[in-house]
């Protein structure tokens, strides 16, 4: 049997119909970028969310960078979040100027540790960035406590957790801001790129929505003003204010229409993929107890929305082959940890420094875990896992 890590055509063919009117749609209607998707999409998704405001953007990445941006942090800042992640978390920090702070993660979630955060604040601090890893929300209330003690931001990366609630609440609305990707393989995927960034602030969302659009328009005068406090407030006889007139230095970020139009149709469904995500996984952690893997840790008063469902054990690599010789789809999320990326070789981390992130970029991997999956599906992929153990010589411990 052959069964991809992610089969995203499987979910096309369930939205077909009302996919191709929504794109049809769009294409008759010759407004391509910044329409009534865009602008429906945006509302929906905040309200799904739980927040005032969702400004779209072209993807996740530009969303952590703009949220970053809008915060004010520069040259000199430094923003604390996990070295388990994609490398877009850390990337954002970067590419505004600032010095991404590692602190390593628990041996549970994956997410980062809170109670190593405290001691990584210096005087440069500015914002925490939790990555809610998998799906599976960071631990939020200690989060924002640290934050709210020494007067950080808090910027959600929960490009990986759109739908997953902690403590009754949607992500996006458990900080500050919250960032989301729409990229092809997420829970709520586009067919293409996307991003979006919610936040209950009105000054912050105003600023998002300039610098997403080269920092024109009436948002750029707004947020002109509100970047800089010895700008005085705008005024009716200020300068006109059109598009092609400039406040800030901004990007070409904007959500196409084609792909707002997508979004829409499956932010209708997007609670019934993850139940199924979370069904899946229910049944991979009861089968899979007590063999030689050790399977993702749930937490109490979190709903997580297994993005990936991922797997820890000895001898990866041989379980990887095995499974892919039987025609299972694996992948390993990741590889690398952040802080010995050679991209970030000058901020001088050393091996060693962060253990748990190292341990899990050394034996973790990802198994099929996709909504559209089957029950016969999932039970060939257990059976397989389970003759993997058996079938390596001298068998596998776990460490
Ligand atoms: C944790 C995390 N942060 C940021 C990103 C960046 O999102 P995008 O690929 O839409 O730029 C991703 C997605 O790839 C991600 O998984």
């Amino acid at each position: 049997m052959e069964i991809p890590l992610l089969d995203l055509k499987r979910q096309y063919l369930q939205i077909r119909t009302d996919a191709e009117a929504a794109i049809h749609s769009v294409l008759a209607s010759g407004k391509y970028i910044m329409g009534e998707n865009v602008l429906h999409f945006e509302r929906e998704f905040a309200s799904y969310c739980g927040v005032k405001h969702a400004v779209s953007v072209a993807n996740g990445t530009d969303g952590l960078t703009i949220a970053l941006r809008s915060l004010g942090i520069r040259p000199g800042d430094e923003v604390i979040t996990s070295p388990f992640t994609f490398f877009a978390t850390a990337e954002s920090i970067s590419s505004v100027g600032a010095r991404p702070v590692f602190v390593d993660v628990r041996s549970d979630t994956f997410n980062i540790d809170e109670t190593l955060i405290e001691a990584a604040i210096t005087e440069n601090t500015r914002a925490i960035m939790p990555v809610h890893l998998f799906g599976q929300t960071a631990a939020m209330d200690e989060i924002n406590h640290i934050a709210e003690k020494y007067g950080l931001r808090v910027v959600e990366d929960a490009c990986q957790a759109a739908g997953a609630c902690y403590k009754g609440k949607k992500t996006g609305s458990l900080g500050h801001m919250g960032v989301f990707s729409f990229f092809p393989s997420k829970n709520l995927s586009c067919a293409g790129d996307g991003g979006m960034i919610t936040t209950n602030d009105d000054r912050l969302a105003v600023i998002c929505r300039a610098l997403r659009s080269h920092g024109s328009g009436e948002a750029g005068r707004q947020a002109f003003y509100y970047m800089d406090s010895e700008n005085c407030e705008p005024t009716d006889d200020d300068i006109p204010c059109n598009k092609y007139c400039n406040y800030l230095i901004g990007y070409n970020s904007r959500m196409d229409e084609i792909q707002a139009a997508i979004l829409r149709i499956k932010l209708k469904k997007l609670d019934s993929y993850n139940r199924r995500r979370r069904e899946i996984s229910a049944v991979y952690n009861r089968e899979l107890q007590e063999t030689g893997y050790i399977t993702p840790a749930t937490v109490p008063d979190n709903e997580p929305a297994f993005h990936l469902y991922v797997l820890q054990c000895e001898n990866r690599e041989q379980i990887i082959e095995y499974l892919q010789q039987k025609g299972i789809g694996t992948g390993i999320y990741y590889p690398v940890p952040q802080h010995l990326q050679k991209a970030f070789r000058e901020l001088n981390y050393v091996p060693g420094t962060m253990p748990a992130a190292e341990y899990f970029t050394r034996h973790t991997f990802a198994i099929p875990c996709f909504p559209e999956m089957t029950a016969e599906e999932q039970a060939y992929i257990i059976q397989t896992l389970k003759d993997a153990l058996g079938t390596l010589k001298g068998g596998l411990n776990n460490g």
